[in-house]
């Protein structure tokens, strides 16, 4: 039985309007949604006035006369124009489809919204902190390592987490068996950094009838490359600083849920923690989002490549690659995704000490690429999760989940694939001298 009173609510109009056969929206009309009508200003500002008492009271109680959203024209930590205009855009990308599907169905009440926050990471403990409560559980599959450090710190509020392979369902479907007290199940697919795949559609079928959500984490596929909650997903997370920005320029976070669940929860949790994007922020991410699908596509396009020449490289050990028949998943994320994305891991033969020769390599001016975290930009970016994104994981689960000591992760950029491969070789030639 659901714990969440929003929740049965939202799978009746989740059953109508969010699951469909289709598994994409067309990469056309993406295009024509990101690129939108041109960006608005940039409201650089932390009030707004009121025309007068009934207007703010209004406003606090979330009426609005124009249409516009009454808590983006009050003070900038509920809301403010610019990010209202990239939350409406993630939203119809993500959702257009149940817009369509409400409208025609005269729907009155709206279905879902969206939130940006200050970080990817604001964006997910609010969203926990709006679900569970002392006592209640979680299930986490294979996540980034914050996300990770942040459920195990939920534990000194008397919240287990259940961290699980959610790549494997029968595991799930397990896990929700044995532990009754689960109100939230999260997960990444492709994953951070392994890229193992979870079936979204297959997960959704056992949490649903147990009124559990299901908070999937996009940030590696984006909305271009994959679609959650045309799969059943109930909640939609993105930290926004990676593909979407695109250009390493600024931190941010979305949310995209039941809009019951948005205003009466999250939007209570959110605004006394306090995310809040600045004006500019949200403005360079409205800028990210019209070129997302080309950099999505070309991101692709290279990896597959990569992957493909990286997997027949004589020094190196696995690739970790959605889009490689070798991929345990590859069916999978062939019918979830549009293209299996721009993130590889790779093992290197003998380990540790040549993958950081490899990354020292890409460190310096004269090579492409930089040694740094974060993905998802123009530039490619080689990073070792061990000791770096997942530093914080303790060692006995980050080995267990494959995250070796020898692991690699690269976000591949826009450099142009040759040029990215005449380096990767000349650095793995180098990592064995
Ligand atoms: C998959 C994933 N989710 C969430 C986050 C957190 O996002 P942010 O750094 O914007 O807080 C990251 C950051 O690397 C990530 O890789």
């Amino acid at each position: 039985m659901s714990v969440h009173s929003w929740f049965a609510g939202w799978v009746e109009r989740k059953e109508r309007y969010a699951r469909t056969s289709e598994k994409f929206m067309s990469a056309d009309r993406f295009g024509s949604i990101g690129v939108g009508i041109g960006l608005p200003s940039i409201v650089q500002k932390s009030t707004f006035s009121f025309r007068n008492v009934k207007d703010g009271a209004d406003r606090f109680l979330g009426v609005s006369k124009s249409g516009e959203k009454p808590f983006a024209r009050i003070y900038t930590r509920l809301g403010n124009p610019t990010t209202e205009y990239l939350e409406k855009a993630l939203f119809q990308l993500d959702c257009q489809h149940i817009i369509d599907a409400a409208l025609a169905a005269d729907e009155r009440k709206p279905t879902i919204a969206s939130l940006v926050c200050s970080s990817g990471m604001g964006a997910i403990s609010c969203t926990t902190l709006a679900l569970v409560q002392s006592g209640d559980e979680i299930v986490c599959g294979n996540v980034y390592g914050c996300t990770d450090s942040f459920f195990r710190t939920l534990a000194k509020f008397n919240i287990k987490t259940h961290f699980i392979d959610t790549a494997d369902t029968a595991l799930v479907k397990k896990t929700l068996e044995e532990n009754p007290k689960v109100a939230m199940v999260f997960l990444e697919t492709p994953d951070n950094p392994t890229l193992c795949i979870s079936d979204i559609e297959a997960i959704s079928k056992l949490t649903q009838p147990r009124g559990i959500p299901l908070v999937v984490d996009n940030t590696f596929a984006t909305p271009y490359l994959q679609q959650p909650f045309r799969l059943g997903a109930d909640i939609v997370i993105q930290s926004l600083t990676k593909y979407v920005n695109g250009h390493s320029t600024s931190v941010a976070g979305v949310v995209i849920g039941p809009y019951e669940f948005m205003s009466d929860h999250l939007f209570h949790i959110y605004k006394d923690f306090g995310p809040t994007p600045s004006p500019f922020d949200s403005w360079l991410n409205g800028q990210g989002l019209q070129t997302l699908h080309l950099r999505m596509e070309r991101a692709c396009a290279s990896a597959v490549e990569l992957a493909l020449r990286l997997e027949k490289h004589p020094k190196v050990e696995c690739v970790h690659y959605p889009g490689l028949p070798s991929h345990p998943q590859h069916d999978l994320a062939k019918r979830q995704m549009r293209l299996p994305g721009g993130m590889i891991a790779l093992e290197l033969k003998d380990g540790y000490a040549p993958a950081c020769r490899l990354m020292d390599y890409f460190a310096s001016y004269t090579t492409p690429g930089e040694l740094a975290v974060s993905l998802g930009s123009a530039i490619t970016y080689f990073q070792h999760p061990a000791s770096m994104t997942h530093a914080a994981v303790p060692e006995a689960d980050r080995l267990k989940r494959g995250i070796t000591d020898g692991l690699v992760r690269i976000s591949v950029g826009l450099e142009g694939v040759e040029t990215l491969w005449a380096a990767i070789d000349e650095g793995l030639r180098l990592a064995y001298n």
